[in-house]
This record gives structure tokens, sequence and C-alpha cells, in this order.
């Protein structure tokens, strides 16, 4: 089992998935945080259907930033323009989860 916490105004939301059963919801990449969230129910915003076309899944990795697939070049030049970026931030809909992460909603 993996364990991914959203943090929200405040307060730790953990859950434990197993990312090798977990189904596709068809938005984002397969088993992106995006994924999870919308697995386990947690309200993460995702305006452009997890297409790297918006910010509003932006997310800052508090632990586990080794456990996400690498950034790339498409979602780098996009996090460019959300608000409040910082060197920790993330699409949730383009961070594959492979390992523990907590990460916060801006
Ligand atoms: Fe739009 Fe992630 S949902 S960039």
């Amino acid at each position: 089992m993996t364990r991914v916490t959203f943090l929200q105004n405040g307060v730790a939301k953990p859950y434990d998935v197993n990312l090798d059963d977990m189904p596709y919801q068809r938005h984002g990449r397969r088993g992106s945080l995006l994924d999870v969230a919308l697995n386990v129910g947690f309200p993460l915003e995702h305006a452009c259907g997890g297409n790297a076309a918006c910010t509003t899944c932006h997310v800052i990795v508090r632990e586990g930033m080794d456990h996400l697939s690498e950034l790339d070049d498409e979602e780098a030049d996009r996090l460019d323009g959300a608000w409040g970026v910082t060197p920790r931030s993330r699409l949730a809909c383009q961070a594959i989860v492979k390992g523990d992460v907590t990460c916060e909603i801006p």
C-alpha cells in the first residue's frame, strides 16, 4: 500500500491506496496524484480534465518528492503561470505516484 496525504486548510487527509490495483479515472495521467484523488474521493480541482492545460490541480509537495515521476518540460512551462508556484510545486494531473507522498493544496 502507498500512503498519499492531501493537506488542505491545515487538515491532513491520508489515504492508503494500492497503486497496482487502482482503476484509471480517465483524468490526467494514469496513477497520477489526480488519479489517486479521484479514486479516493478527494475533491481536487482539475478544470482542463487533466491535460496540463490549466493550473487548477497545482499542489505543493511537502514530503516524497522523490516518489513522483520527473517534472517534464510541458508541466514546467504550465507551472510557470501558476499562482503561488514554489520549487516544490507540481501539477497533480502529471505527477505519477511511485511511493508515499504528502502534498498541500495551495
Ligand atoms: Fe489542468 Fe492539471 S487539471 S493542469
